[in-house]
């Protein structure tokens, strides 16, 4: 496959659609990002990466981390499936940050990729670890081989002054007793973990060891095989949000998006994606980025259906 020339195409493809959409806003440090950016980049199972655009520029990962902090959980778990006990791995068919249905559901989020759900991964990260976001940058920064990987400190401080909806949903989940933390200890790891800023580069190479069926980029395994599909699995169904089932129709491989602009992809067994581009539809998925997936498995054939 010459990547180079697919991602060439690709983003003559998504150009059109840069600059559409709205740039997120209810993070004001998000909202100063120009629309017209759009980079992506992919690395194949051994290392090897290409990019086109604004590859190298790093964004704010914002939801992408909540698939890695999936996977840290269930690779500190060793073997045992607790998590699933406080979190489900079904659509939700609800916005990222709603409300109404853990109600419904007694504080059991429907999956680990809406914030609800998001906040009980980390707040499993908390207790495993002592200190869940500082051990995702790590992660990320041996895993992307990039040792400048930091955290926006103006992202997080922003997040939190508009935190209200995820420190509701926080709390409310306390009260059905499906937090192990302090709820303010819990909600501030979850926005450092968002506010770290990555390329493309960086998190298409980080983002390997879900096409590497659990291996990590050193070689070592970070999860056995069976865990790495089931995170595939829960972003192909869940990853988009509200229009997971719209971009399994038109991309059909598992990714994880942001309200940064970027989305991460993974075609198991052989490479992993991330395209970023800021202006969002109105589920919170890039659109030029979306564009970008969808012609990139019509080109490549590369699509799991
Ligand atoms: O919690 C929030 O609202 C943001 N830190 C992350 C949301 C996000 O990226 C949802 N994505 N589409």
């Amino acid at each position: 496959m010459d990547y180079q020339a697919v991602l060439e195409e690709v983003a003559a493809y998504a150009r059109p659609f840069v600059g559409q959409g709205q740039v997120a806003d209810y993070i004001p440090a998000l909202e100063r990002v120009s629309k017209d950016r759009f980079g992506i980049a992919v690395a194949d199972i051994n290392g090897a990466v290409h990019g086109v655009g604004d590859w190298e520029v790093p964004f704010s990962v914002q939801s992408i981390s909540k698939a890695f902090s999936l996977a840290l959980v269930m690779a500190g778990s060793h073997g045992d499936d607790d998590i699933w006990k406080r979190v489900g791995r079904e659509p939700s068919g609800t916005p990222f940050n709603s409300l109404v249905q853990l109600e419904w559901e007694n504080g059991i989020p429907r999956n680990p990729f809406i914030n609800a759900g998001a906040l009980v991964v980390t707040d499993r990260l908390q207790t495993l670890t002592g200190d869940a976001s500082t051990t995702m940058l790590h992660f990320l920064r041996e895993e992307s081989g990039n040792e400048d990987l930091a955290f926006d400190q103006g992202v997080a401080d922003s997040e939190a002054e508009h935190g209200d909806r995820n420190a509701a949903l926080a709390h409310f989940m306390a009260s059905f007793g499906n937090l192990e933390n302090p709820v303010p200890s819990v909600i501030e790891h979850y926005f450092w973990q968002c506010s770290i800023e990555m390329s493309c580069r960086d998190l298409a190479t980080a983002g390997g060891f879900l096409a590497r069926h659990g291996l990590r980029a050193d070689g070592s395994r970070l999860l056995e095989a069976r865990e790495a599909k089931r995170i595939n699995a829960v972003m192909l169904t869940c990853g988009t949000y509200d229009a997971a089932g719209e971009f399994a129709y038109r991309v059909g491989l598992p990714a994880k998006s942001g309200v940064g602009g970027g989305i991460v992809a993974v075609v198991p067994g052989r490479c992993t994606l991330c395209v970023w581009s800021p202006g969002l539809d109105a589920r919170g998925n890039s659109v030029a980025g979306a564009a970008a997936l969808d012609h990139f498995t019509t080109l490549t054939g590369w699509s799991v259906f």
